[in-house]
């Protein structure tokens, strides 16, 4: 088994981003600005929020926080929003998900300007990506996808399972690894909670993409050998040893398929650090849009 260090990955990429930067600064053209909005105190939202915002700090960015006590309104959240859209130093923004059960996330993710949607999610910016016309791509699969080409894992022909079907990261890598394109060309199957005999599908796959949350989930009976194992879960679990009281746990359990799996992304280290630069990435490409 091969871990792929997406922590290398990303620093490498951050590194492309910063002499960008770099270079924009030599032109007397306009340093990127990521906005981030942030409702409530969840503190597993919070602890990504800072980390892209400790990211743009390191290849040289401006970033902005603004954060909202839990029972702000959807009206006031619009209207925040609004002032994001049309505020024209900030070159792109996310609004941090998930937003608390009073808050219609369709609605809100549908007021974010789609020329600063550097998330993906406006439905705009989501329908081009269906129909494989270039856009910002959300940050999540763009960096799955990142990691399969930097590996050189083949995916043409290829049995791909993607496990779970959120917004975010199942349906979005569904359709990008299903497109005719490089690094797609796969025969994908979306799992999900109502899917029956999920080992089953686990043991024909030759790329697994688990995003289902539950913690070493993916065992080594249940794969095919030489499988490359994608993990996107990312889940809290108590743990006394440790200063902060918890340590992340993925979906897959790494002990159990190390003699069999091909390709595995650790947790932490694999997919999460390539969300943060898949992102900044979409916020030079804005940036440099706005020019
Ligand atoms: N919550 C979990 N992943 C993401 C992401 O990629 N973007 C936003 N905005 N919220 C998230």
């Amino acid at each position: 088994m091969k871990l792929i260090d997406g922590k290398k990955i990303s620093e490498q990429l951050l590194g492309e981003i910063k002499l960008s930067v770099e270079n924009r600064l030599k032109n007397n053209l306009k340093i990127p600005h990521l906005a981030a909005i942030l409702v409530g105190d969840d503190g597993a939202s919070k602890t990504y929020v800072n980390s892209k915002i400790k990211a743009c700090k390191s290849v040289g960015f401006k970033s902005s926080l603004y954060s909202y006590k839990v029972s702000i309104s959807e009206i006031e959240l619009i209207s925040q929003i609004k002032k994001v859209n049309e505020d024209k130093d900030i070159d792109g923004f996310i609004v941090q998900l998930p937003l608390p059960g009073h808050i219609d996330q369709d609605k809100i993710l549908n007021e974010v300007d789609p020329y600063k949607d550097v998330d993906g999610f406006h439905p705009n910016n989501y329908g081009k990506m269906t129909l494989g016309v270039d856009t910002f791509l959300p940050a999540t699969p763009a960096g799955i996808i990142e990691l399969i080409k930097r590996t050189k894992i083949k995916t043409e022909g290829k049995k791909c399972l993607v496990i779970g079907r959120s917004q975010i990261v199942g349906r979005p890598i569904s359709i990008l690894l299903s497109q005719n394109k490089t690094f797609g060309n796969s025969t994908v199957t979306v799992a999900h909670s109502r899917s029956v005999d999920l080992k089953k599908l686990c043991l024909e796959s030759d790329i697994i993409i688990s995003a289902i949350g539950i913690p070493e989930f993916i065992k080594g009976d249940m794969i095919k050998e030489g499988s490359s194992i994608i993990d996107v879960g990312i889940t809290r679990v108590k743990d006394h040893t440790s200063s902060k009281g918890y340590k992340i746990v993925g979906d897959v359990d790494l002990k159990s398929v190390s003699s069999k799996a091909g390709f595995v992304t650790p947790v932490p280290g694999g997919v999460g650090p390539m969300t943060i630069s898949m992102l900044l990435k979409n916020t030079l490409r804005a940036c440099e849009i706005a020019d």
